[in-house]
């Protein structure tokens, strides 16, 4: 990332918040599950699948924990009674991970097993690095117990082949991402052509071990790649997923449809914005742009500006 670059994402907490929740609007679904179920649905009928995610992390206290439990039971119930076969993505922070891991575990299982009964399945998202020892721990206790459980692996750790390895006798059904956190060059690889190379080997593993690799990317060189992969290996479109986000890569959701690959799009919504929406416009590879053009016409955030 060149200093330009960095500086000008330094300014991003700058940003007052109503401007952050306009310019990220294309991310997110909505900040209730009425909004939700309305994109959800639109999606499906266009023939996507979806994964849906509770916006937050980090809770902080057994209530909060428990509260964000509630709300992913109420959205398995309202996907399913809407005839969804659809997926929520876990955040096992936002369950109390980072200060009880019983606990994440034990509201984590409550979700799996409400979602096992109305065909709706569950991924754990993948956090800082700090909490990747824990989050594959209860992946694995709960793989066993649970088909319909899945996990995100990044591609820009190192750790991450052998972790892959070490999953692989459970069969899983693992999202490969690049990885979104900041973490240091001893552990994660920092240059894009590592991260790629990375990327493809971790899909190669899972296609070759067993297991499913849901391709999450909107990276069109890196995506090629995989499903040359897939085509090579004989692996048909019920061995694997394209994964995208709402909001990012929508030219190139046709190009994967066409392969006959399906495409699930991630849908966080909820009031607890913020942190995600940072994240996405710090990504937006047009971000830099608006904000410089924005600063020096002296009206940084103008209406209509993004695309
Ligand atoms: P890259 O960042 O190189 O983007 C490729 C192209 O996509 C860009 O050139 C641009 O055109 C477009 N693009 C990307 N981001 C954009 C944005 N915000 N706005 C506009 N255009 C954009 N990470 C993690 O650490 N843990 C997790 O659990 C998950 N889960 C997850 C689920 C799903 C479904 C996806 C798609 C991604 C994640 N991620 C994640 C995030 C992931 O690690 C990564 O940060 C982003 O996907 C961006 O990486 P790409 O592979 O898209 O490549």
């Amino acid at each position: 990332m060149s200093l330009l670059h960095k500086t000008v994402l330094g300014l991003m907490p700058a940003v007052p918040r109503p401007l952050v929740r306009r310019l990220a609007g294309r991310y997110i679904a909505g900040e209730t599950l009425d909004d939700l179920i309305r994109v959800a649905v639109d999606l499906h009928r266009q023939g996507y699948l979806t994964t849906v995610d509770v916006l937050g992390e980090n809770s902080t206290t057994e209530e909060a924990a428990a509260s964000a439990r509630d709300e992913y039971i109420r959205a398995v119930e309202r996907l399913s009674e809407a005839g969804l076969a659809s997926q929520v993505s876990v955040k096992l922070t936002l369950l109390g991970l980072r200060f009880r891991e019983d606990l994440a575990r034990d509201l984590l299982e409550t979700i799996v097993i409400h979602g096992e009964s109305r065909g709706i399945s569950v991924c754990i998202d993948m956090e800082d690095s700090s909490t990747t020892d824990a989050i594959l721990r209860i992946f694995r206790a709960m793989r066993r117990e649970h088909a319909t459980v899945s996990v995100a692996i990044q591609a820009y750790l190192k750790r991450s082949r052998a972790d892959v390895e070490s999953l692989l006798p459970l069969e899983p059904a693992v999202r490969v991402c690049k990885g979104i956190y900041s973490e240091p060059p001893e552990i994660a690889y920092q240059d894009r052509s590592s991260i790629r190379r990375s990327y493809i080997s971790l899909v190669k593993l899972l296609f070759e071990g067993g297991g499913f690799p849901a391709m999450a990317t909107h990276d069109p060189q890196l995506l090629a790649s995989c499903l040359r992969l897939a085509r090579d290996l004989g692996k048909g479109p019920r061995e694997y997923e394209v994964q995208m986000l709402l909001g990012v890569g929508e030219r190139l959701r046709p190009r994967v449809l066409a392969t006959g690959a399906p495409l699930r799009l991630y849908c966080p919504y909820g009031p607890d914005w913020y942190a995600y929406s940072v994240r996405r416009l710090k990504e937006n590879p047009r971000m830099v742009g608006y904000i410089v053009k924005g600063v020096l016409s002296g009206s940084p955030f103008r209406r209509g500006h993004m695309a």
